[in-house]
């Protein structure tokens, strides 16, 4: 979720012992972990949101993070439509540590990714996580303004 040119990522983190809001859904939406087959729309998705390409994954996304001693099929939760296109997502390392979030360009500003994420936070926290943190590019002041407005913070270097 690094990806975008300008300056190095901020490390922000969302406490988990704090009181935080419930995630509200937008209408229409089935929530559901991944599974291998889904790999193919879940690459579709990343490339739309990242055209430059998913880093470090010259064979593809699923290649690459089922290698990863932190990968846990169960930490990504995908959102489709009632059409069964895939409409956003967020992927979590067993560390507690948010690797992905990404929603589709129609499917913005609805409060998507807000929802994918406090579920995220309601899972982590269930397993014992005291805090979770991501990193996200200086430059991207939309992913800036939600992270912020869901409460995480900037962590000092
Ligand atoms: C960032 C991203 C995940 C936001 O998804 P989303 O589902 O549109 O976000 P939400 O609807 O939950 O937004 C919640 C709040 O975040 C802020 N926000 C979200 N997108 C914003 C934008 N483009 N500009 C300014 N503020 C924005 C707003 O405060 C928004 O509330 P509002 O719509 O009531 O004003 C989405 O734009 C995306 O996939 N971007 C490309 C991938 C990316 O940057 N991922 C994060 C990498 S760290």
């Amino acid at each position: 979720m690094t990806l975008d040119a300008g300056g190095a990522p901020l490390r922000l983190r969302l406490d988990l012992g704090a009181p935080r809001r419930q995630p509200v859904w937008p209408a229409e939406i089935r929530l559901q972990s991944f599974s291998a087959a889904d790999a193919e729309a879940v690459e579709r998705l990343l490339v739309d949101v990242w055209p430059i390409g998913v880093a470090g994954a010259p064979d593809g996304w699923f290649a690459e993070v089922r290698k990863d001693t932190e990968w846990d099929a169960s930490l990504v939760r995908l959102a489709w439509s009632e059409r069964d296109e895939l409409l956003g997502l967020c992927h979590a390392w067993t560390s507690g540590f948010i690797k992905d979030v990404a929603v589709a360009v129609p499917a913005r500003r609805r409060g998507l990714a807000s929802a994918l994420i406090l579920d995220m936070a309601d899972t982590l926290a269930r397993r014992g996580h005291s805090a979770v943190d991501l990193k996200v590019m200086p430059t991207n002041l939309a992913a800036r303004a939600l992270y912020q407005r869901l409460g995480f913070r900037l962590v000092p270097d």
